[in-house]
């Protein structure tokens, strides 16, 4: 897959796994892993689906209707990246920590829907529940930041709060702040999800 990898100074910090929106490249969300953890090494994967020539993690129908069975197979072919590049660039497999924003906070969030392991925790700026019906694995001890918008008309509260109870039930500690501007992702959210960051890593 298309991605940056920038080497951090501190081995036993967090790596930082970026995932744009809709339409993004894997340069968007470098700012703000600069600004979370500057000592991190950071892995930005640029989405490998077109949708009249926008990037995304994985094929949809309509807006937030999404193609399940690419979904699957997006997910599995981005885990099995994750250990290749662990492998590749050395760094521990267990030590990531996914930011994502709305369609990359969605494969964030299909990444701990179906694979235990494979995030130490993440940044969800904006996500709406990937896929329903699923038995989560075992998220006991994996840190969860939820930015949603009261009035997201992509992601409503109602399936924020889905997707907190989702989380949470399989043992996830989850976090939601909430703004008011919409799919926006606002400064006030990344100083939170800082917060949030310092407190838990
Ligand atoms: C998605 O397709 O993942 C969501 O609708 C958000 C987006 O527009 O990327």
């Amino acid at each position: 897959m298309k991605h940056i990898f920038k080497q951090g100074t501190n081995p036993a910090a967090p790596v930082l796994v970026l995932f744009h929106g809709t339409g993004g490249t894997e340069h968007d969300l470098l700012p703000l892993a600069a600004g979370l953890s500057p000592e991190s090494s950071v892995l930005s994967i640029r989405g490998n689906v077109s949708e009249n020539g926008m990037a995304r993690y994985f094929r949809r129908i309509a807006e937030g209707v999404f193609d399940l069975e690419d979904l699957v197979f997006r997910t599995k072919e981005l885990n099995d990246f994750l250990d290749q590049a662990a492998e590749e660039y050395g760094f521990d497999r267990r030590n990531l920590v996914a930011i994502g924003y709305s369609n990359g906070a969605n494969i964030a969030g299909s990444l701990l829907f179906h694979y235990k392991d494979s995030l130490r925790g993440a940044i969800l700026h904006h996500p709406m529940v990937p896929i329903r019906g699923l038995e989560l694995p075992d998220l006991s001890g994996v840190p969860v930041f939820i930015g949603a918008g009261v009035n997201d008309p992509i992601c409503s509260a109602d399936e924020t709060k889905e997707l907190e109870e989702l989380l949470g039930g399989a043992g996830a500690a989850v976090a939601v702040h909430w703004e008011r501007f919409g799919h926006q992702l606002t400064r006030s959210e990344v100083a939170a999800a800082a917060a949030w960051y310092n407190e838990q890593f």
